[in-house]
């Protein structure tokens, strides 16, 4: 049976182990200790599921609570996948969050069919600036 369990503390290396033994490990700053422990410490809603006590799923957020969700990751160990645990997990996110709240996300190549197919909607005018790349023009950056 599969509990699940919102903002129970977790610890960077069960945060690391989940993201390994689900595949996610590759797209994640993994050898980045420094930076795994900020995205657990500074996330604000994180629902985890749990077997037997061992973490078997994650759905970690970064919200407001109110207006936006931005659902950064999600992870489901390879021996749990497609049992159902990654739409719970969506499902116990929403839940946490006020009734205009959306949930945004960015999808992992492997993963572009899943959220259609679970009930997401793909939208058009979704923007990123990506990490390694600096707004062009800010007088800000220039006089740095
Ligand atoms: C992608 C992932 C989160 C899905 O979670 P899950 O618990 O395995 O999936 P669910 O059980 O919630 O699946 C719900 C439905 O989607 C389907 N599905 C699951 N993974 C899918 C995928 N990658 N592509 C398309 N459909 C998928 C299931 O078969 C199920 O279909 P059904 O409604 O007809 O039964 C999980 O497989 C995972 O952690 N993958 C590796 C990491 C990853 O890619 N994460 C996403 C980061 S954006």
């Amino acid at each position: 049976m599969i509990r699940y369990e919102v903002n129970k503390a977790i610890t960077p290396k069960q945060f690391l182990d989940i993201l390994k033994r689900s595949g996610l490990a590759e797209r994640r700053p993994v050898d980045d200790a420094k930076c795994i422990e900020k995205m657990i410490h500074n996330a604000n809603l994180v629902v985890t599921a749990w077997a037997n006590d061992k973490l078997v799923g994650i759905a970690r957020s970064v919200t407001d609570y109110s207006y936006c969700c931005y659902l950064s990751d999600l992870a489901i160990a390879r021996a749990f996948q497609k049992k159902g645990i990654g739409r719970e997990l969506i499902a116990r996110t929403q839940a946490e969050l006020g009734p205009r709240c959306a949930i945004i996300l960015l999808s992992a190549p492997d993963a572009v069919d899943y959220y259609p197919r679970i009930g997401l909607e793909k939208h058009s005018s979704a923007w990123v600036l990506p990490r390694e790349k600096r707004l062009k023009n800010s007088i800000f950056l220039t006089s740095k």
